[in-house]
């Protein structure tokens, strides 16, 4: 399993204006080996936010095949002219060493 995350540097106060775009389900969703997504905020000092878009794969390959289809391009039409908001953006990518999780029984709410 890995995570990959881009981490946005986003003018300060303006950080909803790309959290709110992934609000809804978007392509990515039903792409094969996707497991899920977290876009973290971290208001920082000065004058810049920093927007965390977190995503978790089986593997590698299976990021690297969303990288390059129709799905991430339709979904990252800006090309080069990205919003004005957004002042740079850097991809990390981690093997996923341990994973825990509660093992409290959560009550089913339904
Ligand atoms: C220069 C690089 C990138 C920039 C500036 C950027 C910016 C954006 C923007 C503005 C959107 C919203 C599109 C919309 O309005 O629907 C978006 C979607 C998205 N981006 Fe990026 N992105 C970049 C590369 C990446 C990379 C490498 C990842 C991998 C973690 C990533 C993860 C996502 C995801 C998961 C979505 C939602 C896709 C969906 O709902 O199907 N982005 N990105």
């Amino acid at each position: 399993m890995i995570i990959v995350k881009n981490t946005v540097k986003i003018t300060k106060g303006e950080a909803h204006k790309l959290t709110d775009r992934f609000q809804q389900t978007g392509l990515i969703d039903s792409f094969p080996g996707f497991i899920d997504l977290d876009v973290l905020i971290n208001r920082k000092e000065g004058d810049t936010d920093e927007v965390i878009i977190s995503t978790r794969w089986e593997t590698f390959e299976d990021f690297s095949r969303w990288l390059g289809s129709d799905e991430f391009r339709q979904k990252h039409k800006h090309g080069k002219k990205q919003p004005d908001f957004i002042q740079s953006s850097v991809i990390t990518t981690y093997d996923v060493a341990v994973s825990r999780k509660s093992i409290v029984q959560k009550e089913n709410v339904s």
